[in-house]
């Protein structure tokens, strides 16, 4: 009995000062010379058949006491060689990521986004109307008269007898006129559709980006304050405005509105063609003839409404000569802005 009992304790010892020092590449060694079919638990088994037969069973006890303890230190050991290498092997997190190329917005998006900004900033909700129109919406509606020349086969696409890739964001006007009472007060961006001949400075589709503004006593010194107070966010402080009269069928009067040349200061270059003035955007009082049509009454409200284009002010701010560089997604060229 206390010669197993001795064995056992000197087995323990043993095995303790082992696993301390050992690596992971020893741990299956030591498991086979303790535990294994030869190894010391099993020799000590085979001993308890010399034993007493009163004694066994405490014997027993013993060495399987001893068995578990081992078991479960060599289990920790393999574990802790497990964690090391996991986070040995593990990626570096704080390692830079490999470069992923990273996309940027298109400049045109990003001049939406700079002018709609403005326009929030300054009141203004955002409107949205569809980019395939029924004819009342893009013309009757607006008081085009019926045989006007922007509803010729040439400027229009047709998708229908009565339907049509819009020609300009101003159908959102009487659209969103329509449902909604005055006051008013939106911009409308998004892309319009016309038939021309494709070249540098005109493509079949480009982007505007209407205004409107409804409520009682609007007056054209309203329109000249807000548009005058937009390009000085937008194009600098030190821009001027002026107007010249024009002719839209929904509105009356109506003017294009021309900055003094941002980038000559207004000295004259080749991009204002030595005028001083880069022409920007339409614009005038609503013809009361659109206030009928959207069920508004003219004598008690009265508004002002403009349309600009964004290629062109873009083409201009950034130096672009050809319109058509904005969608041939070019990505050396857009990589530029
Ligand atoms: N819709 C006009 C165009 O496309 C621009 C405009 C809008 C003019 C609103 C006046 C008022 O040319």
């Amino acid at each position: 009995m206390s010669d197993i009992k001795l064995k056992a304790d000197q087995i323990r010892k043993q095995f303790l000062e082992e696993v301390i020092s050992i690596g992971s590449d020893k741990i299956e060694a030591l498991h086979s010379a303790y535990l294994g079919r030869k190894g010391s638990i099993n020799s000590l088994f085979s001993l308890m058949g010399k034993a007493e037969p009163e004694l066994r069973k405490k014997l027993g006890q013993v060495i399987n006491n001893l068995k578990n303890e081992i078991e479960t230190k060599l289990n920790e050991a393999k574990l802790q060689f497990v964690d090391k290498e996991k986070v040995e092997k593990a990626p570096d997190l704080s390692m830079d990521a490999y470069p992923i190329p990273v996309g940027t917005r298109h400049p045109l998006t990003k001049a939406m986004d700079d002018i709609i900004k403005i326009f929030t900033r300054l009141g203004f909700d955002i409107a949205t109307g569809y980019e395939v129109e029924t004819d009342w919406f893009n013309f009757e509606s607006l008081n085009f008269p019926p045989n006007h020349p922007a509803r010729d086969m040439q400027d229009t696409f047709y998708t229908g007898e009565n339907t049509m890739l819009r020609t300009h964001t101003s159908p959102v006007q009487t659209r969103y006129m329509t449902a909604n009472k005055p006051p008013v007060r939106v911009i409308a961006p998004g892309r319009v559709y016309r038939n021309e001949a494709i070249s540098a400075r005109s493509y079949c589709l480009f982007n505007q980006i209407e205004g409107l503004y409804v409520d009682k006593n609007v007056s054209f010194s309203d329109l000249k304050t807000t548009l005058d107070m937009f390009c000085r966010m937008y194009f600098g402080p030190s821009v001027k405005t002026r107007f010249r009269t024009s002719y839209f069928p929904f509105t009356e009067p109506s003017a294009e509105m021309d900055v003094s040349c941002f980038l000559c200061g207004g000295k004259g270059c080749r991009v204002c063609k030595k005028t001083g003035w880069l022409e920007i955007l339409g614009c005038g009082m609503v013809d009361p003839n659109v206030f009928k049509s959207v069920g508004y009454d003219p004598d008690e409200v009265s508004g002002y409404a403009f349309g600009m284009g964004v290629e062109r002010m873009t083409m201009m701010k950034l130096g672009v000569h050809d319109i058509r560089m904005f969608f041939d997604n070019d990505v050396e060229f857009l990589k530029q802005f």
